[in-house]
């Protein structure tokens, strides 16, 4: 069990102080719902690790207030990483970098780099600023899903995963949907030229556009035997129903697509985006409200295009059959 509670500021500076005495704090974040904790109390880490169900050595992303901070957690800045810093943060970018001392085994997997994401949700700024001005150094927060499943867009989502999990001390903070609705894109900034491990709303044409900067794709990047990045395993964000990415839903069976696409004869529609933005922001609330309904199928016809899309069929692959 744990509360549902409103993003007052009296709620935030408590939810800060909750967070310092080693309890969960959810959160809302542009992306998805992260599931907070003090970055470097090993058993507030261990607690969350277990709410989530998550294995140990799958690391966790430190969430800062400012890129002020990178040099605390991070050494070896490459400049790349300063400028894509600087260009977008705060948003929906996760930056891998060699890390520094603070940044302990139990946060990093045992790897030696450590995630660092400035979220751009206000909520979630004021809260991490609030946990700062309170001596803290970064929350680390995953998605406040159970580990493999689909991750919340909102507080309800979060409770209908967690609460059994949960304990009393733990909050959660409701900030409303969730206006991008997948995950952060993660780059690797340990190399050389950067990497995409995770496709998010960030994308490389933006990135390219707006830096000038190249940024590789990594398909198959948990493989290649360096960094491991559970996201990018096989049957991760998995709603229970079973998905297929085809038209050809039958009666009774879920049905997800652009709002062009017809829905099929007796089929239930289970969104209605008009815009891949629209896509991403809905797919993972349309997912659970299969699961909610009950539905043991769910087909999806996967948006086109080299926007979010890519994101969005990333997701998609790792989910469907
Ligand atoms: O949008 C997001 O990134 C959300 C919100 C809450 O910020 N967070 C999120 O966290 O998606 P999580 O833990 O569900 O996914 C983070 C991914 C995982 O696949 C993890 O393995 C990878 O980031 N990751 C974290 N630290 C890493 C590291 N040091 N090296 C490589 N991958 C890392
Ligand atoms: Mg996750």
């Amino acid at each position: 069990m744990a509360n549902i509670s409103k993003c007052t500021a009296a709620n935030l500076k408590d939810a800060a102080t909750s967070l310092r005495s080693g309890n969960l704090v959810a959160f809302p974040t542009e992306t998805v719902y992260g599931l907070g904790a003090d970055a470097i109390n090993k058993s507030a880490i261990e607690n969350l690790y277990k709410v989530k169900g998550r294995p140990k050595d799958h690391p966790l992303i430190v969430h800062i207030s400012s890129m002020e901070n990178i040099g605390r957690w991070a050494r070896d800045v490459p400049e790349y990483a300063i400028r894509l810093a600087r260009t977008f943060w705060p948003g929906s970018m996760t930056l891998i970098l060699p890390r520094t001392n603070l940044a302990k085994n139990f946060i990093t997997g045992s790897q030696d780099n450590v995630a660092l994401r400035v979220p751009s949700h206000s909520l979630a700024l004021s809260l991490i600023a609030e946990f700062e001005a309170q001596g803290g150094v970064g929350v680390a927060a995953p998605s406040a899903n159970r580990f493999g499943k689909v991750s919340p867009t909102t507080a309800e989502a979060v409770y209908e995963e967690l609460s059994d999990y949960l304990s009393l001390a733990d909050l959660i903070l409701d900030g409303g949907p969730c206006q991008v609705g997948v995950e952060s894109t993660i780059i690797n900034c340990t190399q050389s030229v950067p990497e995409i491990l995770r496709p998010g709303a960030l994308t490389i044409k933006l990135i390219y556009d707006q830096t000038g900067i190249e940024v590789n794709h990594s398909r198959n990047y948990s493989n290649q035997n360096k960094i491991k990045v559970p996201g990018s395993m096989q049957s991760h964000y998995a709603p229970k129903a079973k998905v297929f990415l085809s038209a050809k839903a039958r009666p009774g069976d879920g049905f997800i697509a652009l709002s062009n696409i017809e829905t099929p004869a007796g089929a239930v529609r289970l969104a209605n985006p008009r815009t891949n933005l629209e896509y991403a922001r809905e797919l993972y609330q349309a997912l659970r409200s299969a699961d909610n309904l009950q539905l043991t199928k769910v087909y999806v016809v996967p948006p086109i295009g080299n926007d979010i899309a890519i994101a969005v069929r990333d997701r998609l692959l790792r989910c469907a059959f």
